[in-house]
């Protein structure tokens, strides 16, 4: 019996380290199977890491966006969306002209005074359907106001970016840059995210960034001042199509409608 007894006693304590192999070995293999899942978790980190560092890049220039004005998807209609800004001082260094000169200064987009098929094929009279809705936001006679130059059509893409010595993202003020503008006038004939990527135009203001997302077909206008101190984001990816379309109150600074291509 106590033979017996023994025999069972060494089976179940050679049964006990049976046991305590095959537990090390479930251990090995679970420490084997948790450190691999752990290098995956550090390999997911630092790939996160490395796309999250690219992506920082990509956008560190233009990362100080702070506000959409108007989105590429929205849609403007009829009314323009108008921003008053106060008007700065730049205008008591001229001389001013009563009905054009700015007694209210801002900005504003609409997508309604110009179609996006006659973005695509424009037409001559564009001139004065962005004259008459200037003036209208503004409160000027039409008459009083004047096209004058540049008045110019700019394609972008992301290798003019680099080479183009009219460096567009830098921030300027119309009216210092050309000093016959008082009003000035973009039509945007291509789209900010499905024509091209980056491009987005901004205002600089004291407190914040603010952009207006192009669209085929948008027109953005604003008092020339620098209450509208702006630049134009660089063109990432695609050609960005834009006309400048400026107004001057000064009639020596007039000039006849363009010829646009
Ligand atoms: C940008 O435009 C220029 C001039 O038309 C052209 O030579 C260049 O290849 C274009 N770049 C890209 C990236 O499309
Ligand atoms: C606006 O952007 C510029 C760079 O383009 C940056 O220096 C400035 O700090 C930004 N303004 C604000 C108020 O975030």
């Amino acid at each position: 019996m106590a033979l017996v007894r023994q025999r069972t006693a060494q089976g179940s304590n050679a049964t006990e380290i049976e046991k305590k192999i095959k537990r090390g070995n479930a251990l090995r293999q679970g420490s084997a199977w948790r450190w691999s899942r752990g290098s995956v978790a550090l390999l997911l980190v630092a790939l996160s890491l490395c796309g999250a560092a690219m992506w920082l890049y990509v956008t560190s220039l233009d990362s100080e966006v702070t506000e959409t004005l108007v989105r590429g998807s929205e849609l403007v209609s009829p009314q323009p969306r108008v921003y008053s800004v106060e008007c700065s001082e730049d205008y008591e260094s001229y001389k001013r002209y009563p009905g054009c000169t700015p007694q209210k200064c801002g900005r504003a987009v609409t997508d309604s005074v110009v179609t996006r098929e006659e973005a695509q094929a424009l037409r001559r009279d564009v001139r004065e359907r962005i004259q008459a809705v200037i003036a209208e936001t503004f409160d000027l006679d039409p008459a009083m106001v004047y096209l004058t130059k540049p008045t110019f059509f700019s394609r972008i893409n992301s290798t003019a970016a680099k080479t183009q010595h009219d460096e567009y993202w830098h921030p300027h003020i119309d009216k210092v840059t050309y000093g016959s503008f008082d009003y000035t006038s973009l039509l945007y004939l291509s789209d900010y995210g499905s024509d091209f990527t980056g491009g987005r135009f901004i205002f600089m203001d004291q407190n914040g960034n603010r952009t207006v997302e192009p669209r085929a077909g948008r027109v953005s206008f604003f008092t020339s001042g620098s209450e509208n101190l702006h630049r134009v984001e660089r063109v990432t990816w695609g050609t960005r199509y834009a006309i400048t379309v400026s107004f001057t109150c000064d009639p020596a600074h007039a000039i006849s409608d363009p010829t646009l291509p």
